[in-house]
C-alpha cells in the first residue's frame, strides 16, 4: 500500500511558524514520525510540499495513478480551493485530512472546508497526532476496502 502526504501552504515553515499554534515539530519531525508510522503498519509514503495550489493540483492527479490514497494539510488551501476539492474528486482515491490546529476554535473564516466533505475523515487538533491519527485512519480504510 502507498499513501501520498501532502503538505500544503507555508507548512515548511514549521518549528518556527506560530509555535503557540502549531507546536515546535519541524516538518522534516513530522514527516520522519510519519515514517516510523508507516513503517509500523507496512506502508510506504511519498511526502510532497508545495505553496503552489496550481502545483499541488498537478501533484494529486500525477501521484493518484501510483498511490492508493492521500493524507492531506492543505494548509490556508482548506479554506479557500473548490480546484483542490475537484482535483481529489477527480481522482477517485480516498484522501483523510488532517490539521495541527484546532480550527473549529479559530478565526471564524477557518471553520469551513471546502474539502471535509469529500474526505473519507478529518482530524484537527492533536498537532503531530493529527498526522499520525489520519495516516493510522486511511490505512484501517483502505485495508477494509
Ligand atoms: C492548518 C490550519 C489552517 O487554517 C492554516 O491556514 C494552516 C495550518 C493547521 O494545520 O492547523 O496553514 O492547516
Amino acid at each position: 500500500m502507498k499513501i501520498a502526504v501532502i503538505h500544503g501552504a507555508n507548512l515548511r515553515l514549521l518549528g518556527s511558524r506560530e509555535p503557540e499554534v502549531y507546536g515546535s515539530d519541524t516538518l522534516d519531525d513530522i514527516n520522519g514520525h510519519l515514517a516510523g508510522l508507516a513503517s509500523e503498519l507496512g506502508v510506504e509514503l511519498e511526502t510532497y510540499q508545495s505553496n503552489h495550489e496550481g502545483q499541488i493540483l498537478d501533484f494529486v492527479a500525477e501521484a493518484a495513478a501510483r498511490v492508493d490514497g492521500f493524507l492531506i494539510n492543505p494548509g490556508a488551501f482548506t479554506h479557500t480551493s473548490i480546484a483542490l476539492l475537484d482535483a481529489f474528486l477527480g481522482v477517485q482515491r480516498p484522501f483523510v485530512e488532517v490539521h495541527l490546529s484546532n480550527t473549529a476554535r479559530r478565526e471564524e473564516f477557518r471553520r469551513h472546508s471546502y474539502l471535509s466533505g469529500a474526505a473519507e475523515g478529518v482530524v484537527f487538533g492533536f498537532g503531530v497526532h493529527s498526522y499520525l491519527l489520519g495516516l493510522r485512519g486511511l490505512v484501517a480504510r483502505l485495508t477494509a476496502k
